[in-house]
C-alpha cells in the first residue's frame, strides 16, 4: 500500500480525476468502480468537465456501479444511483449502455446479485476500483465484519451507517438494507484507491494505519492489496 497524503481537498481531487481519466482514454477499455458519497464529489466536477469535451470515440470505459440503498433508483434523491447520476453521469455525458448497476428495486435481488456477478465473471476483473471510507471504516456497503471474500451481496445496514447516510436526504429516511459489490471484487480489481478527506476521518485513517488486515474494518484490505494507494489530504493524515 502506498499511502499518498497532498495538501487538501482540491488538490485530492485533481490527483484521483487525473488517474480515472487516464483509464477512461486508455486504447482498451477499462471497467471501473467509482463511489458515491462527498469525497468523490470533487474529482467527478473535473472528470465530467473533461468527459464533456472529449468525442465518444477518444473514450473507452464502462462504469460498474458500486451500491445502492435496497428499495431506491436513480429518481429517489439521495439514493446512491442519483448521487452519480447529478455529480456524474449527466454533466459527463455520460451513455447509461456505458453503466452497469444493480436494480435495488428489483422484486428479485438474488438476480441481481446474480446478473452482476456474471456480468464481472464474463468481463472482470475491474481495471480501477475506487472507494470512500465510511466513518466506520466501511466500504461500500460492505459493513465492519463482512468477510473478505464477498462477491456481489445484500446487506443490513449499520446504526452508523443509517444515520450518517440521513446527510444525503433531505428528510429523515429509513434505511435497512444495502446491496454492494463485495471485498473480494476490490481484492481482484488491478488497482486499487481508497480515498479520504477531511478531519472527521481522520480517527478511522488512523486506525486503519495502525492495524493488520482485518474483516472488523473493511477498508483495511487497501494493506492487503498489491497496487493500492491511500489517497488522503492533511487534514485525515492529522492523526498519523
Ligand atoms: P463520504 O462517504 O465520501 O460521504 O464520506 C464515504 C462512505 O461512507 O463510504
Amino acid at each position: 500500500m502506498e499511502i499518498k497524503t497532498v495538501k487538501d481537498y482540491d488538490a485530492l481531487s485533481a490527483c484521483l480525476a487525473d488517474e480515472v481519466l487516464s483509464y477512461m482514454v486508455s486504447s482498451s477499455e477499462k471497467l471501473i468502480c467509482l463511489p458515491s458519497g462527498d469525497t468523490p464529489l470533487g474529482a467527478f466536477k473535473w472528470i465530467a468537465e473533461s468527459l464533456a469535451e472529449k468525442e465518444a470515440p477518444s473514450l473507452h470505459y464502462k462504469l460498474v456501479g458500486l451500491d445502492e440503498w435496497v428499495g431506491m433508483g436513480r429518481e429517489t434523491e439521495g439514493s446512491c444511483q442519483f448521487y452519480m447520476n447529478e455529480h456524474l453521469y449527466k454533466p459527463g455525458k455520460i451513455d447509461d449502455a456505458r453503466i452497469v448497476e444493480f436494480n435495488a428495486k428489483a422484486e428479485d435481488l438474488e438476480n441481481e446479485l446474480e446478473k452482476m456477478d456474471q456480468f464481472l465473471k464474463e468481463h472482470g476483473p475491474l481495471d480501477l476500483v475506487v472507494l470512500g471510507i465510511g466513518m466506520n471504516g466501511h466500504l461500500g456497503l460492505n459493513e465492519p465484519g463482512t468477510s473478505f471474500k464477498t462477491y456481489s451481496h445484500i446487506v443490513p445496514l449499520t446504526d452508523k451507517t443509517k444515520e450518517v447516510a440521513q446527510k444525503y436526504f433531505s428528510e429523515e429516511t429509513p434505511l435497512e438494507k444495502g446491496i454492494t459489490l463485495g471485498i473480494n471484487y476490490f481484492l481482484e480489481a488491478k488497482r486499487l484507491i481508497v480515498i479520504a478527506s477531511g478531519k472527521h476521518k481522520a480517527d478511522i485513517i488512523k486506525q486503519l494505519v495502525d492495524s493488520e488486515a482485518t474483516e472488523s474494518l473493511p477498508a483495511s484490505i487497501v494493506k492487503l492489496h498489491k497496487n493500492s494507494t491511500l489517497l488522503i489530504d492533511e487534514a485525515a493524515a492529522s492523526s498519523l
